[in-house]
C-alpha cells in the first residue's frame, strides 16, 4: 500500500511538474499500480529522466494544450485558418470530395477528436477507420474487435465518448517505452521488413509520429488502413503503387467537372521528412517538435507539440550553433515561400486542366484522348497534392517538394493541348 502511494505521489508530482506549463490535464486516470517488468530490449526505449525511469504506471486519458500560436512564417502554427478561403483554387481541385466542404489548417493533438467529430467532412457513412489516428481509445477497441472496428460507422464511436490523442498512443502505459499502436502502420512496417520491437530510440522518436502523420487509403470492403509503401515512400513510388489498383482500390473521388478519378493525398509528413536532409542526418521528428527543456534542475521533453518555429532556441539552435532566431526563420521562410509559389502555380494549371477536359468532352473529343488527358491530370494532381497536403509547406524536404511540384506543373500545363485539336 505504501508502495502504491509512493508511486501515485510520484506520478502526480511528475504530471504537475512536467506538464503544468503546457497542459491542463483533464480526467487523467491512475489505473494500475502493480509493479511491472523492465523494458524487454537491452537498448532501453524507456523515458530518460529519473522521475520516469522507475516503474510508474499511470496513464493520462486526455490532455489539453490551450495555446494557439501562429507560426512566424505564416504557414503553420496552431491557428485553424480556412484553407479554402486562402487558396480558392482548392474548392475546384477537391470538388467531389469532402475537402471541398471544409479544409482547415491543423491544430494540436488535444483537439484531434473534437475536430474529427465536428468536421463537416464526417457523415453518417464515414467509416470507423477514421478513429485510428484521433484517439487513445484505438488500442482497446482494436484489441477487442480487430479490424472489425473499421467497418462500423463513425456515429457509433461518437456516442462512445472517446478522448483525443493521449499518452498511450506513444507510450506503453506500464513501462513508458515508446511504442506505436496504429494497426495499419504496424502492418506496413512489417511489410517493409522493419521490426518495430528492435527499433532504436532515435527511430521510435519518428515512428511514434509516423503512425499517424503519413499517407494511407482504406482497403475496399474492409476499410483496413493501408499505407501505400510497397514500392517506396516517395511521391512517384506511391503513385506507381496506386496505378496497380492495389486491393481493388482505384481512387478517392471522381472530379465532377473533368470526371477524372483522383487520389487524395493525406498528410504525408513522414514520407516527405524521410527524403529530406534532417532524416538523412538521423534527426527525428521529436528532436525538432518535442525539444528538451529545462524545468528546475531537470531536462524534460516538451509535449506541447506544435510548430518548432515558436521554440527555435530549443528546437533548432542546439544543433545550428551560432545562428540567431531571425536567421533560422529567414532560411525556413525562403524554402516555404519558394514551395508555396510553385504550389500556387500548380493549382492554377490544374484548374485549367480540369476545365479543358470538361470543355473537350462537351466538344466531343474522342474518349481515348480524354482518358489519356485524365490520366495525366490524375498524376499531376497527386504530385502537387503530396506536397500541398503535407504540413510543413515543403520545409521537411525543400528540394524534393520543388521537384514534385515542377513535375506536376509540367504535366498539368500539357493537358489543355492534349484535348485541343
Ligand atoms: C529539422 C526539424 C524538423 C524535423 C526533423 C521534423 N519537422 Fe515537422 N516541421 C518543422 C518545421 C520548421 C515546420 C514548419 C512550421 C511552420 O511553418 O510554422 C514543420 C511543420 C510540421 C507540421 C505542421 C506544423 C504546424 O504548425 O502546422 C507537422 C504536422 C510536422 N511538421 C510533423 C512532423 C513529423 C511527423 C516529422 C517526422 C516524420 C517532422 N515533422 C520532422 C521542423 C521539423
Ligand atoms: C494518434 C495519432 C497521432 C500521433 C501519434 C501524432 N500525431 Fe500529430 N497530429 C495528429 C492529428 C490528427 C493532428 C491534427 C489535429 C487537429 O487539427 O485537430 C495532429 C497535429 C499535429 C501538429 C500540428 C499542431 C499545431 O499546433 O498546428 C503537429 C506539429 C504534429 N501533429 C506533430 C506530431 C509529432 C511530431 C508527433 C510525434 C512526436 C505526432 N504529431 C504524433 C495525429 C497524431
Ligand atoms: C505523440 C507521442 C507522445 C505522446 C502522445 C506522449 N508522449 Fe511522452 N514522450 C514522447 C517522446 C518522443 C518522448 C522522448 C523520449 C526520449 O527522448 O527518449 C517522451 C518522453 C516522455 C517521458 C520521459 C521524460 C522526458 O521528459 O523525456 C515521460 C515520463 C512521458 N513522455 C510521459 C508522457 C505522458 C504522461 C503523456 C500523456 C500526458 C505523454 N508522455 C504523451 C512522445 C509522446
Ligand atoms: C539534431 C541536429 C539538428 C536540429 C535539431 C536541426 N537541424 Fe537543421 N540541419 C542539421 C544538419 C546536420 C543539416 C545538414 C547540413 C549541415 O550538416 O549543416 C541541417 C540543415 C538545415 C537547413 C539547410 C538545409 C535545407 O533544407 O535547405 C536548414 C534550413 C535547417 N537545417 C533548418 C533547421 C530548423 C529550422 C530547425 C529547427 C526547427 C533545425 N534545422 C533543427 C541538423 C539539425
Amino acid at each position: 500500500m505504501r508502495k502504491e502511494r509512493r508511486l501515485l505521489g510520484r506520478a502526480l508530482r511528475f504530471v504537475t511538474e512536467h506538464f503544468s506549463l503546457y497542459f491542463t490535464i483533464v480526467g487523467w486516470m491512475l489505473y494500475s499500480c502493480t509493479p511491472t517488468t523492465s523494458p524487454s530490449s537491452s537498448q532501453s526505449r524507456s523515458p530518460s529522466s529519473a522521475q520516469a525511469s522507475g516503474r510508474q504506471t499511470f496513464q493520462t486519458s486526455t490532455f489539453y494544450t490551450k495555446e494557439m500560436n501562429p507560426s512566424p512564417t505564416g504557414y503553420g502554427g496552431g491557428v485553424p485558418y480556412d484553407k479554402l478561403e486562402r487558396y480558392p483554387q482548392l474548392k475546384l481541385l477537391y470538388s467531389g470530395s469532402g475537402f471541398a466542404k471544409e479544409y482547415r489548417e491543423d491544430r494540436s493533438h488535444t483537439f484531434a477528436w473534437e475536430d474529427l467529430v465536428h468536421s463537416m467532412r464526417v457523415t453518417e457513412k464515414t467509416p470507423g477507420s477514421c478513429i485510428s489516428c484521433k484517439t487513445s481509445g484505438i488500442e482497446k477497441i482494436f484489441n477487442q474487435e480487430g479490424w472489425g472496428y473499421a467497418t462500423r460507422k463513425m456515429p457509433h464511436y461518437v456516442t462512445m465518448g472517446l478522448g483525443s490523442i493521449g499518452c498511450t498512443n506513444c507510450h506503453d502505459p506500464k513501462t513508458y517505452q515508446l511504442r506505436v499502436v496504429q494497426p495499419g502502420f504496424k502492418d506496413a512496417m512489417a511489410g517493409r521488413g522493419i521490426d518495430l520491437s528492435k527499433a532504436s530510440t532515435q527511430d521510435m522518436k519518428s515512428y511514434v509520429c509516423a503512425q499517424c502523420h503519413s499517407e494511407y487509403y482504406f482497403e475496399p470492403g474492409t476499410n483496413r488502413v493501408i499505407h501505400p509503401w510497397a514500392k517506396g515512400l516517395d511521391a512517384s513510388s506511391m503513385y506507381a503503387y496506386y496505378e496497380t489498383k492495389p486491393r481493388g482500390f482505384d481512387s478517392d473521388y471522381t472530379h465532377p467537372k473533368s470526371r477524372t478519378p483522383l487520389l487524395k493525398a493525406q498528410h504525408p509528413d513522414f514520407e516527405e521528412y524521410s527524403a529530406g536532409i534532417h532524416a538523412a542526418a538521423r534527426i527525428s521528428c521529436a528532436d525538432c517538435h518535442m525539444p528538451k527543456q529545462i524545468q528546475g534542475d531537470r531536462r524534460v521533453t516538451s509535449h506541447a507539440i506544435g510548430s518548432p518555429l515558436n521554440t527555435i532556441e530549443a528546437s533548432c539552435l542546439w544543433c545550428h550553433k551560432g545562428k540567431t532566431k531571425e536567421w533560422m526563420i529567414t532560411r525556413v521562410r525562403y524554402i516555404q515561400d519558394s514551395v508555396a509559389e510553385l504550389s500556387i502555380a500548380c493549382m492554377d494549371a490544374l484548374v485549367q486542366a480540369h476545365e479543358a477536359i470538361a470543355a473537350g468532352e462537351s466538344r466531343g473529343v474522342a474518349i481515348e484522348v480524354l482518358e489519356r488527358a485524365r490520366n495525366q491530370l490524375r498524376q499531376a494532381q497527386w504530385l502537387w497534392d503530396y506536397t500541398a497536403s503535407a504540413n510543413s509547406m515543403g520545409f521537411h524536404d525543400g528540394v524534393g517538394s520543388l521537384r514534385n511540384l515542377a513535375r506536376a506543373l509540367e504535366l498539368s500545363l500539357k493537358v489543355p493541348k492534349m484535348v485541343t485539336p
